[in-house]
């Protein structure tokens, strides 16, 4: 595969040769000792579960400074690879980056073998340990092939019992090491599509087009349409899965067509039910205010089902806001009050019989960007501020937080349905504050059957999300692109409120690793699947006029 111009080219050094005989104080071969070479022609360019790569459009970042070249280059139609003592400085031909290089350690790279005699191709699992390796693994040879592949071979291999070793890392790789700085083969949810912090005309819009609800049949038997509700999902943070069997397992059915379920001490699932004269608290019909579950518990759950066995009862309409959006919100108007809802811990607590659960959190957390990506809102949870919280921190606090309730609260953000027996509602209980309206537990019966799914179960389920969207085609909306987010949040404020001027970025106190500028990039439309149904209709409706609104009380219910 390479040329005779090329071959001539490369290094005195280089020779491509099987592993020397392994010294025989060594014993016999392990599995990772045995011979391996450099990859020929005919075989594949990747290797076993070659990982999804990270979109190699992704915002450049500025080149790191590359340390000057130590020793030895081999210049190859590929590009330009240099090494010397610890590092290896890769320069690729083409480059759309036009970087000076990227740099690796000769530690990283020799622990990142992706070869089948390093990473076992049955279990996925590495051959050897991190700490086997001397500091700097000696490198006999380097290059970058003609598509761009990175060609190692090693000298005096540790896990290989002192024989050579031909590492190969894909082009894809190599080109996504540069892009994505902190870049990981096989890291979750890498390549999932764009998060839409919604508003009520936004969610309305999306139910307008058929979007965010599914039938129970088509969610369980057909794959095109479990995926297009499921990107929905994703995106929105809030289906509806209609005509769900009224049977008390059915809820464990359709969350694990997602992931298994999240056991929590509710119990696998769960149930808010009332009856006529309800003996127990629990079963509370009062008004529940814009809230998130199980904040004082870790992991806090990622996904929330309710599946409606019955509602023949006046009111109990839920309620639905999105997080996020509250967050951009108030980041966007209040730069002082956005401050406070990322810096200032708010307490929540549980403590009821044999449970006892305490856990803190500020009520928004920001990726190092500064882009809200999942809230902490439950004030019937709160507990105590700490003794001796000065008062500037207190009240700032509470004026960020009004802030942020009023947001979520508002009309033009909140979404009101009523559910029908039969519909089951699956929101990201990290992003999508949910509440419910006061009723009549005398005038009938109301019962959700509850489950949750985990944060984690939920990212690797977009995971194959982005491989069924890659398989079929369809182009999907990098996750890293919240900019994107924020700027759809910005064009709506602007419209309902004229002469609202963009502050400039403020530099973030948060104390995480400094963000470079990046280039701009044009955001793209959106192409997660449809699904061919026709529109129905919307039970979503406007919320009644403020005089109907109702104020949460400070009354727990036996789920939040
Ligand atoms: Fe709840
Ligand atoms: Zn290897």
């Amino acid at each position: 595969m390479m040329g005779r111009a090329l071959r001539a080219a490369r290094a005195v050094r280089f020779a491509v040769r099987c592993p020397s005989p392994v010294p025989a104080t060594l014993g016999p071969l392990r599995r990772w000792q045995q011979p391996c070479g450099p990859r020929t022609a005919g075989q594949p360019a990747g290797y076993a579960n070659t990982p999804r790569l990270e979109s190699l459009a992704a915002s450049p970042q500025p080149p790191e400074e590359v340390p000057a070249p130590v020793g030895n280059k081999v210049e190859t139609e590929g590009g330009v690879v240099e090494w010397g003592g610890d590092h290896v400085t890769i320069r690729r031909a083409n480059n759309p980056l036009e970087s000076a290089g990227h740099v690796v350690t000769n530690l990283g790279l020799r622990d990142s073998c992706p070869c089948s005699l390093c990473v076992d191709p049955d279990s996925g699992q590495k051959n050897f340990s991190t700490t086997d390796l001397p500091d700097v693994p000696p490198l006999d040879h380097a290059e970058l092939l003609p598509d761009g592949a990175l060609q190692v071979v090693w000298a005096d291999d540790v896990p290989s019992g002192g024989a050579p070793h031909t590492s190969v890392y894909p082009a894809a790789e190599v080109a996504a090491w540069e892009a994505k700085p902190g870049w990981q083969r096989g890291t979750v949810n890498r390549n999932s599509p764009q998060k839409l912090p919604w508003d009520r005309p936004a969610y309305e819009a999306l139910l307008a087009e058929g979007r965010c609800r599914v039938s129970y049949q088509d969610w369980m038997n057909d794959d095109a349409a479990f995926w297009a509700a499921f990107a929905d999902l994703w995106q929105t943070g809030l289906i509806r899965v209609t005509d769900v069997p009224l049977e008390e397992d059915a809820v464990e059915r359709v969350a694990t067509r997602i992931a298994p379920l999240q056991h929590t001490f509710y119990g696998w699932t769960w149930d808010v039910k009332s009856k006529p004269q309800a003996e127990n608290v629990a079963y509370t019909s009062q008004f529940l205010g814009l809230h998130q579950d199980l904040m004082y518990y870790k992991p806090v759950p990622g996904l929330q089902l309710l599946h409606c066995l019955a509602n023949s009862t006046e009111g109990g309409e839920s309620l639905f806001s999105h997080g996020i959006r509250a967050a951009y919100e108030v980041k966007l108007t209040n730069p002082a009050d956005w401050e406070m809802l990322k810096w200032v811990q708010t307490s929540f607590h549980y403590q009821k019989g044999e449970h006892h659960y305490f856990e803190r959190s500020a009520i928004v957390k920001t990726d190092r960007r500064d882009h809200p990506g999942a809230s902490f809102w439950a004030p019937p949870f709160q507990a105590m501020f700490p003794q001796g919280l000065s008062s500037d921190k207190m009240l700032g606090w509470k004026r960020a937080a009004h802030a942020f309730q009023t947001i979520a609260e508002s009309e033009h953000n909140m979404v009101e349905m009523k559910l029908s027996p039969g519909e089951c509602v699956i929101f990201d209980n990290r992003q999508v504050l949910h509440g419910r309206r006061q009723f009549a537990a005398t005038t009938g019966d109301r019962w959700l059957k509850g489950a949750y799914i985990s944060n984690q179960n939920f990212r690797a389920a977009a995971s194959r999300l982005a491989d069924y969207c890659e398989s079929a085609g369809v182009e999907l909306y990098p996750l890293h692109r919240r900019k994107v987010a924020e700027d759809m949040v910005w064009t709506s404020l602007v419209k309902r409120t004229p002469g609202l001027e963009r502050l400039p970025p403020k530099e973030s106190t948060t104390p995480k690793k400094a963000t470079t500028p990046k280039k701009a990039t044009t955001p793209k439309k959106a192409t997660t699947p449809k699904k061919a149904t026709t529109p129905k209709q919307s039970n979503v409706s406007k919320k009644s006029d403020k005089s109907n609104k109702q104020k949460p009380p400070a009354k727990p219910e036996i789920k939040a």
